[in-house]
């Protein structure tokens, strides 16, 4: 059945994605792609706003599309579709940029901490990066958008650039929701006080393909405490224990909740647990990305392009009609 309601996400092409991407987004992507007609876009342009070698970026993006059909994003139901092919995104951008207030662009915390950590490319893109978000999902007039927590100021600037619009041209856009799972921000392994991500440097996250002895290894050394606290569990503790849970780990989850609240749980056995469950999940995954050649998945891309394209220059035409462009 054709679904009415359109939901768009986008992950950009930076490597092989980990498993906060997939516990905060992705699974939420492929478990939606039935109830909603899913687009989905690796997004190219975003990614180069942090300099990037382009053989690179050309790799990266083909191992972002096989790792999202190798999760079981469908492209006979949804579509999937690499953002530079499909030149409309950028076009709706510069429209919003002229509409979008640079203070409201100011107050993203995304651009700021870049800033700070890509001191020498504090570039005009990585800073105008949300009027582009804002026109990949507008484009396609979605209604649902699923991210993780950090995208959610990114996502009401989104609705405030679709209300400018309106205001100023008259009503066309629909405004967005974004859709949170459970595991909204899954915390890095070596600083649990900040988000798992790859800046952060290979101890910190678990790659989606890393192999099970290094799944292991990682877990292993991650930060806990000096042992069970009384009053409140340690950030890296916990977030052990979330990953149990959110790797659907009931069982396993109670059974160390309750030793830990007796004061008798060795953390060696929660991350064992916690790997173990990893593993089991990864699994799957890293088989279906073996089975898929690079070669599939230029031709998925390339189809996918065609039909966003569709709807993307529908709309497009529309849009610059109500702008009064001739
Ligand atoms: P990115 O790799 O930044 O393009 O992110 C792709 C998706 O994963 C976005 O929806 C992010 O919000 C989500 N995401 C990234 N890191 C995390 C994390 N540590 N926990 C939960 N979701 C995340
Ligand atoms: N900004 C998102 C991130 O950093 C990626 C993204 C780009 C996106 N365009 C989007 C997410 C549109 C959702 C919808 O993760």
């Amino acid at each position: 059945m054709k679904q009415t309601k359109t939901l768009f996400s986008g992950i950009k092409p930076t490597g092989i994605p980990h498993l906060g991407n997939y516990l905060g987004a992705l699974k939420n992507w492929v478990e939606l792609q039935t109830s909603y007609q899913g687009i989905y876009s690796v997004v190219d342009y975003h990614a180069i706003t942090i300099a990037i070698e382009p053989k690179i970026l050309k790799q990266n993006t083909i191992i972002t599309a096989k790792i999202l059909l190798a999760l079981g994003i469908n492209p006979d139901i949804a579509t999937l579709f690499v953002q530079s092919q499909v030149p409309e995104h950028t076009e709706l951008a510069w429209i919003f940029n002229c509409l979008v207030p640079v203070a409201e662009m100011e107050r993203m915390t995304q651009y700021k901490d870049k800033a700070k950590t890509h001191k020498q490319n504090v570039n005009m893109g990585l800073f105008d990066y949300p009027a582009l978000m804002a026109a990949d999902i507008l484009l396609y007039q979605a209604q649902a958008v699923p991210v993780g927590e950090d995208q959610l100021q990114h996502l009401e600037l989104t609705r405030l650039i679709a209300r400018k619009f309106n205001q100023r041209y008259g009503q066309f856009f629909i405004e967005p929701q974004a859709l949170i799972t459970p595991a909204k921000k899954i915390m890095s392994l070596q600083n649990p006080d900040k988000k798992m991500s790859k800046e952060l440097g290979e101890a910190n996250y678990i790659s989606l393909l890393d192999e099970p002895n290094i799944v292991i290894k990682k877990v292993a050394r991650a930060v806990t405490d000096m042992g069970p606290q009384e009053n409140k569990m340690s950030p890296g503790v916990k977030n052990l224990f979330d990953l149990l849970d959110y790797l659907e780990q009931k069982e396993t989850y109670q059974n160390l909740q309750k030793e830990y609240k007796q004061g008798k749980l060795k953390y060696s056995d929660l991350k064992t647990a916690v790997s173990d469950a990893i593993n089991q999940t990864l699994k799957p995954i890293q088989n279906n990305y073996n089975n898929i050649s690079d070669q599939a998945v230029k031709t998925i891309l390339k189809i996918g392009a065609e039909k966003a394209r569709e709807i993307a220059s529908k709309n497009l035409i529309e849009i610059k009609k109500l702008v009064g462009f001739i």
